[in-house]
């Protein structure tokens, strides 16, 4: 292992970070007894597999096999190397590792996104307080019906019209002209001047699950004035509008029912919250990526699309159903007025007119059901026909034949086909894309043949289990059993463990192993809730034994037949003999 920080002080920053905490910030975990289950975060899935255990402090899915300890956790979910998971981690309940000089690299890759976090949270203060002294500012943000209660919320700030005043700030703040330049916030000219990228600017802070300010997005108050109606922060080290949405830090306390919204901007977010509707999100000026998907299945299990009523929202609306149908989430579409979006139609209406109108919102087929209608006229026999045949190609993707029923009905009354045929062209069209997609993609094939037989593998891996549970024996486990190395590996780690006399955690001795299959099968060994006796271990030894056994038999029948044929005859009998000896004592042991 590469890392240089003693175990007790892994160990402690490891106590110091419950691992249902930290998962939490990151999805949504609900308590199952003595456990708490989300949906995996490093799979897709619907149900919901992923088990944290506050009590042995481990996470484990049944689903993908992902685990770990709260380290790892960090390491998968922040991408960081061993020690800047831990770091992180310190930082967290401010601790203080040590310095040393090695893994600069590291380390300097962490420091670097620290500052610009510092970087960003200055700044979003400092654009706050700019604000408060900017009447025309507030005065829109009032005009546009916005508290200073949600102002606050949302950490609004302005950025005034000078063009250095950010720059000024930053370095009273001892940030210097390489950071604030990575941090986009500050902008170099040809002649190296510098200034503020955002200027009059209304500024909206960009913040991540974690509560930390990763961006803005800055918005001109009056049309007419130079650059872009909405300037956005650029691709930084702490800031990608691929994976970024706008409000998914406030949002994941208000889902109501697992249910959000997904809007365009940042002020249909804002407008709705102001209006009581919380659970928003919005992506950041660009399209919705297949990233947000997934990060919103972590904490979502439904999400309504009200994007804004023009055909570009229309357009966009039609790129995220198409993402997110490849999610679990179940997807829903409110099809706004033409001339509105949610923030315009939740001032013009309300929070119960809003509340009306989603209660109408469109479900995935419906929605595109809708849409065939619009390009079809249905007064014209030919019109009917096309739409029809289309019809069928979008009922395709329902799953159950009761869904198939209820819409082969809706169909066939807009269209005058009768029902049945429209159920079963459905039916048969399934079939056949089903059949052909088979072609490419084979199920996947009995896996090859196994030199070590399920039943040996199973022995193991319960001896293993039992050894973690009950580490006096592990001195006198029969090493030679073992046939993976990483099993040899664990078993001796653990041994020398307990020879220093120090106490310790079977959760610390991850450090040891850097590979992460084998954290997951050490994690897999102690989140396995079956119970081994004694009498279990001893039957695993057994079968062990047997197999160890039989391996030296096929090894000297080998070794007999080469040297038979080289005229060994001294050989050949020494190896005979103990040949001999083996089976004697498999007999014996056959008999008790
Ligand atoms: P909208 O123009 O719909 O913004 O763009 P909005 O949130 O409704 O704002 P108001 O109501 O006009 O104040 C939707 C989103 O597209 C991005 C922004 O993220 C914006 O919130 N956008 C828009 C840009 O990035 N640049 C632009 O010039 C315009
Ligand atoms: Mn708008």
């Amino acid at each position: 292992m590469t890392n240089y920080y003693s175990e007790e002080l892994i160990q402690s920053v490891i106590e110091a970070n419950d691992i249902v905490d930290i998962a939490s910030g990151y999805m949504t975990l609900k308590r199952v007894g003595n456990s708490f289950k989300g949906k995996c975060p490093f799979h897709n899935e619907k149900t919901a597999s992923f088990t944290v255990s506050r009590e042995k402090q481990l996470y484990h899915c049944f689903g993908c096999g992902a685990g770990g300890n709260v380290i790892t956790f960090v390491m998968e979910m922040e991408k960081l190397p061993f020690v800047d998971a831990l770091k992180f981690l310190a930082a967290r309940v401010n601790m203080i590792l040590p310095e040393k000089q090695n893994q600069q690299e590291d380390h300097q890759a962490y420091e670097k996104k620290k500052r610009l976090y510092e970087m960003h949270r200055e700044a979003a203060n400092y654009y706050y307080k700019v604000l408060k002294t900017e009447r025309p500012a507030r005065e829109y943000l009032l005009q546009r019906g916005i508290s200073q209660e949600t102002i606050r919320e949302f950490g609004v700030g302005y950025a005034s019209e000078d063009w250095s005043r950010l720059t000024d700030f930053l370095n009273t703040k001892g940030f210097t002209m390489t950071e604030m330049l990575d941090s986009g916030l500050i902008l170099a000219s040809e002649k190296k001047r510098h200034y503020d990228r955002f200027r009059s600017r209304i500024m909206f802070p960009i913040v991540n699950p974690r509560g930390q300010i990763v961006g803005f997005g800055g918005r001109l108050m009056a049309a007419g004035q130079n650059g872009p109606k909405y300037l956005n922060s650029p691709e930084t080290p702490i800031f990608s509008k691929s994976y970024e949405l706008y409000n998914l830090n406030h949002c994941k306390n208000f889902l109501e029912e697992g249910r959000l919204f997904i809007v365009e901007g940042y002020m249909d977010v804002i407008s709705l919250y102001e209006k009581g509707i919380k659970n928003t999100v919005a992506a950041l000026g660009t399209a919705f990526t297949p990233f947000h998907g997934k990060i919103l299945e972590r904490y979502a299990s439904e999400v309504i699309i009200a994007f804004d009523g023009d055909s570009a929202g229309k357009s966009a609306t039609e790129k995220a159903m198409n993402i997110l149908k490849k999610t679990s989430l179940n997807v829903k579409i409110l099809n706004l007025p033409i001339n509105e979006d949610p923030d315009s139609f939740v001032q013009k209406y309300g929070q119960q007119g809003f509340k009306d109108f989603v209660a109408k919102a469109l479900t995935i087929v419906e929605y595109e059901l809708e849409l065939l209608k619009s390009h079809n006229d249905l007064s014209q026999t030919d019109g009917r026909l096309r739409y029809g045949n289309e019809a069928i190609k979008v009922l395709r993707q329902l799953e159950t034949s009761v869904e198939i029923d209820y819409y082969s009905k809706i169909v066939a009354g807009e269209t005058g086909i009768n029902q049945e045929v429209i159920r079963r062209e459905v039916l048969r069209s399934k079939t056949r894309s089903d059949n052909s997609s088979q072609l490419v993609e084979l199920p996947p094939s009995e896996a090859a043949p196994l030199k070590i037989p399920r039943a040996y593998k199973k022995a193991q891996e319960l001896a293993i289990r039992f050894c973690l549970k009950t580490p006096d024996i592990i001195d006198e486990f029969p090493m030679d059993y073992l046939t993976d190395p990483f099993y040899k590996d664990l078993l001796r780690t653990l041994s020398d463990k307990r020879k220093t006399g120090i106490r310790f955690e079977v959760n610390q001795i991850m450090s040891h192993f850097e590979d992460s299959e084998e954290v997951k099968k050490i994690v897999e060994f102690m989140m396995n809730e079956d119970e081994v006796s004694r009498s279990d271990y001893q039957d695993a030894l057994e079968i062990m034994n047997r197999f160890y056994n039989e391996a030296q038999l096929d090894r000297l029948s080998e070794q007999i037949k080469r040297e038979s044929t080289n005229g060994n005859d001294d050989e050949v009998a020494r190896l005979t003999n103990q040949f001999i000896e083996i089976k004697k004592m498999m007999k014996e042991n056959g008999r008790h």
